[in-house]
């Protein structure tokens, strides 16, 4: 086997062998195929793609390349939830507590940011003492006290995913739904979880700009996850305009902190009942009622004891930026657009998200939404505040918010497109 005919054969829209995958997968996790030549292959996957019989053994090559975690000692039925990613997307927040308040164990192997996107684990690091690395056992004995645990893969889980992520991430590569999906779905189904929600998002802040493109990465990652016998379903998702009224990592935690209170913005608090609702019914749980846990504290109670697990502080001040920038509404009327990209960019720039791996992120930095699409705004009301360590950041933040909102004049008529837009199981 040699790798340059394995490119050769992409290249040349051909399909690859299931000799092929095995060999490319594991000479990459083992340094023999060298990053350039990967880079290559996965540049040519994301022009010519790949069918569902190669995904699956792309995914089952990833799978093996590392170990399987096995969460059989528990007496509760496992559900995880991952995103594709998103602007404002701190459902996994209030979500993984509450959906173990009733009656789950929620494994969530969660991730950091990198571009646009927000990260889960960059968000609860903002809470003073909170550990995202856990050895198995840590993660297992919160996981069975608590009901829920969010913490860092391990480096031995799927590890040919996290060379080859890394590479796309710096080589335009990113955006190939067969390796989105079998990225993700590797994942998923070395950690052993027994149910998965998919959210796949869909919208300008999302990898999936238009909803076709979706439809396609949620039914290959439904087919992956059903194939493997986990009960995978997904929901596609609106990612057009933040989720909530924050992005950023502290602001996003207590925004979350809101919605585990019984308040929050109407969208988040839909969008993690919706989510919870399919994670009981993937794990077999008929009769709970996460509207209830949420509002009679018992999701709340789940948070406090499952950060303080980890050595956080639930009743910490969280950090707040050292600055602000208020941006002011331009004229009175309809806010008919605020661009979930636009906002992104801008809070990665003002400190909250990193350029490479290796950067700290600044947990106070990000933006402060006060309308959302469909409100009535009157010039000169704050629309965004700006929130930063680095003063400087401002003038590169403004020039993304510059053209990401339209006030139109009162009475135009504005449709909202839905959160949940399509389920796919
Ligand atoms: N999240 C992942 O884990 N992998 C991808 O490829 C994209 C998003």
């Amino acid at each position: 086997m040699d790798v340059i005919s394995v490119i050769r054969t992409k290249r040349d829209r051909g399909e690859l062998s299931p000799e092929q995958i095995d060999w490319v997968i594991d000479a990459y996790t083992r340094g023999v195929v060298a990053d350039e030549q990967m880079s290559a292959l996965a540049m040519a996957i994301l022009l010519n793609g790949m069918n569902r019989t190669e995904i699956a053994r792309w995914t089952a090559a990833m799978i093996a390349s590392g170990e399987r975690m096995n969460f059989d000692s528990l007496s509760r039925p496992t559900a995880d939830k991952h995103s594709t990613g998103g602007v404002g997307d701190k459902i996994t927040l209030p979500l993984a507590p509450l959906v173990a308040a009733c009656g789950a164990a929620v494994p969530q192997l969660s991730g950091r940011g990198l571009g646009h996107t927000g990260g889960t684990l960059d968000k609860l690091e903002s809470i003073p003492g909170w550990r995202a690395l856990l050895s198995n056992e840590e993660m297992l004995n919160v996981l069975d006290t608590t009901g829920a645990v969010i913490c860092a893969a391990g480096d031995g889980l799927a590890p040919a995913d996290k060379k080859l992520y890394a590479l796309r991430d710096v080589t335009g590569t990113v955006e190939a739904i067969p390796l989105i999906a079998s990225s993700i779905m590797s994942k998923k189904i070395a950690e052993g979880t027994g149910s998965l929600v998919l959210d796949v998002k869909v919208g300008t802040g999302a990898f999936m700009k238009n909803i076709e493109d979706a439809r396609e990465l949620a039914s290959t990652m439904v087919a992956l996850g059903t194939d493997s016998g986990v009960k995978t379903v997904a929901l596609l998702t609106d990612m057009s305009t933040p989720l909530g009224l924050t992005a950023g990592n502290a602001l996003e935690v207590r925004e979350s902190v809101e919605v585990l209170a019984g308040g929050g913005p109407a969208d988040v608090v839909e969008l993690t009942i919706a989510l919870a609702r399919e994670m009981l019914d993937a794990a077999g749980i008929k009769d709970a009622d996460p509207a209830k846990a949420l509002a009679d504290g018992s999701a709340m109670d789940v948070w406090r004891r499952m950060i303080a697990a980890q050595g956080g502080d639930p009743d910490a001040t969280l950090p707040v930026a050292r600055e602000q920038h208020v941006i002011t509404a331009p004229s009175s009327g309809v806010l008919t657009r605020l661009d979930a990209y636009d906002i992104g960019v801008a809070a990665w720039r003002l400190g909250a998200g990193r350029a490479r791996k290796e950067d700290p992120v600044q947990a106070g930095a990000g933006v402060e939404l006060h309308a959302k699409p469909g409100d009535t705004v009157t010039a000169g009301q704050p629309l965004l505040t700006l929130h930063t360590d680095t003063p400087e950041k401002f003038e590169y933040a403004l020039e993304s918010v510059a053209g990401s909102y339209d006030v139109a004049p009162a009475g135009t008529a504005f449709t909202a497109t839905p959160i949940v837009r399509e389920r796919i199981a």
